[in-house]
C-alpha cells in the first residue's frame, strides 16, 4: 500500500509538474497572429508590419486571441564588426517597431535560419546564435521562426542520414540555448518542412512548434494536400509542443469562402497555430468573420489541447473528429469533390454514449440534442459540429 501510494504521489507530483511546464509555456495553446510571408513575401516593410498591428489590435482580431505579429525573411542586414545582425533599411529600428507593436497589446516575431543564409538569400544566425538571440532579446522579439534552408546544404554533404540528423538537431538544439539564456519567453517555432518526423524530436530541441510540411500554397489542391495530410499526427501534439501544417491562406484570393471555412475548419480540428497570411489592413468582412468566428477558434484553442485526426474516409468524404476538455467533441465532415455531398456521422463512432448537445459552428445554430446527424455539404465544404453530451 505505502509503495502504491508513493507511486501516486510521484505520479501526481509529475503531472503536476507537466502541465505546470505547459503553463509555463509561451505557446500553452497554439499560436494565434499574422505572418508576413504568404502576402507579402519580399515585400515588407516597417510601414506594413506597422499597418498590419493597428488592423489587428482595432478590427476584433486582438480580441479574438490574435497576438503575434511576425516577420518572415527579407528583413536581415548586415552582420557588423562584432558579429551583431542590423535589420536591412526597410526596417530602420526594430526596436521601435516592436514598441510599437507591443503598445498595441501585441507581441513581434521575426525569422533567421540555421545556416548561413536564409531561404531568401539573407544573412542567416550560423556561428552567431548568441549575439542572434541576444539581439532579438534586446529589442523585444517574443517568437522566432527558425527555417533550415541552407543548414540543408551542410546536411546533404555528409552523405549519411545520421550525420545530416546529427548536424541539424545540434543546430536547433543551438538556438534553443541561446534564446533560453536570453531569460525572455520566445516562442520557438521550427521549420524545416516535415523531414525525418520532426514530430517525433522537435520538442526535445526546445521546438513550441515544428512545420510539418512544405509550403501551404493559396490553391484548394495545396491546402488540402498539405492539410489532410497530417492524419496520424495527433498524438505528437501537446500543450506546448505544436504540429504546424503552415500559415492560413485565408482572404488571399486564391481560393473561394466555401473553401477558406474548409481550411480554417481543418487547422481548428488540427489544433493548429492560426497565424493569419493575409493582408490585415484591406479585407472583406467574409474574410474576417472567417478569421474571427469564436466557435472555430474556440475549437482550435481548447484548453485540452488534443488535436483532431481522420476518423474515416471514403473517397473524398472525410470525417474528422477532436476530443475536446469537459468530454465534448469537435467534428468535421468535409465533402472534397467537385458536387454537393450527404455526409453522415452517428455520435456514438466518436465514443459519445447516448445523446449530444449539437451545434454548426459556421451557421451558428444549435441543431438540439441529437445521437447522429446527416447533412448535404457543399463541394469543397464542410459541415463543422461542436458535441457535448446532453445534460453537461
Ligand atoms: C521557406 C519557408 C516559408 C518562408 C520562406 C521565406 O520556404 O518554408 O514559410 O519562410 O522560406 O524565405
Amino acid at each position: 500500500m505505502r509503495v502504491a501510494g508513493m507511486a501516486a504521489a510521484v505520479i501526481i507530483g509529475m503531472s503536476a509538474s507537466v502541465s505546470r511546464a505547459a503553463e509555463a509555456s509561451p505557446a500553452a495553446k497554439p499560436p494565434m497572429g499574422w505572418n508576413s510571408w504568404n502576402h507579402f513575401a519580399a515585400k515588407i516593410d516597417d510601414a506594413t508590419v506597422r499597418a498590419q498591428a493597428d488592423a489587428m489590435a482595432s478590427n476584433g482580431m486582438r480580441d479574438a486571441g490574435y497576438r503575434y505579429i511576425n516577420i518572415d525573411d527579407t528583413w536581415e542586414g548586415e552582420r557588423d564588426a562584432r558579429g551583431v545582425i542590423h535589420p536591412n533599411a526597410r526596417f530602420p529600428d526594430m526596436k521601435a517597431l516592436a514598441d510599437y507593436v507591443h503598445s498595441r497589446g501585441l507581441k513581434l516575431g521575426i525569422y533567421s535560419s540555421p545556416g548561413p543564409k536564409t531561404c531568401a538569400g539573407y544573412a542567416g544566425s550560423q556561428g552567431h546564435e548568441v549575439e542572434d538571440a541576444q539581439t532579438y532579446a534586446a529589442w523585444g522579439i517574443d517568437y522566432l521562426k527558425y527555417d533550415l534552408c541552407s543548414l540543408g546544404d551542410a546536411m546533404r554533404a555528409v552523405g549519411s542520414m545520421e550525420k545530416a540528423q546529427d548536424i541539424e538537431l545540434a543546430a536547433y538544439e543551438r538556438m534553443h540555448a541561446a534564446l533560453q539564456a536570453t531569460g525572455r519567453p520566445i516562442v520557438y517555432s521550427l521549420c524545416q518542412y516535415g523531414f525525418s518526423q520532426v514530430w517525433r524530436w522537435g520538442g526535445s530541441v526546445g521546438g513550441n512548434l515544428w512545420r510539418t510540411t512544405g509550403d501551404i500554397e493559396d490553391k484548394f489542391p495545396r491546402m488540402v494536400q498539405i492539410g489532410f495530410g497530417q492524419a496520424g499526427l495527433s498524438k505528437y501534439a501537446k500543450p506546448g509542443q505544436w504540429n504546424d501544417p503552415d500559415m492560413l491562406e485565408v482572404g488571399n484570393g486564391g481560393m473561394t469562402p466555401t473553401e477558406y471555412r474548409t481550411h480554417m475548419s481543418l487547422w481548428a480540428l488540427l489544433a493548429a497555430p492560426l497565424l493569419a497570411g493575409n493582408d490585415l489592413s484591406a479585407m472583406s468582412p467574409d474574410t474576417l468573420a472567417i478569421l474571427t468566428n469564436r466557435d472555430v477558434i474556440a475549437i482550435d484553442q481548447d484548453p485540452a489541447g488534443h488535436q483532431g485526426d481522420r476518423v474515416k474516409a471514403e473517397g473524398p468524404l472525410e470525417t474528422w473528429a477532436r476530443p475536446l476538455s469537459g468530454g465534448g467533441v469537435a467534428v468535421g465532415l468535409f465533402n472534397l469533390s467537385d458536387l454537393p455531398a450527404y455526409l453522415d456521422v452517428n455520435f456514438a463512432d466518436l465514443g459519445i454514449a447516448g445523446a449530444a448537445e449539437a451545434r454548426d459552428v459556421w451557421a451558428a445554430k444549435d441543431l438540439g440534442p441529437l445521437i447522429r446527424y446527416r447533412t448535404l455539404v457543399p463541394a469543397h465544404g464542410v459541415s463543422l459540429l461542436r458535441l457535448t453530451a446532453a445534460g453537461r
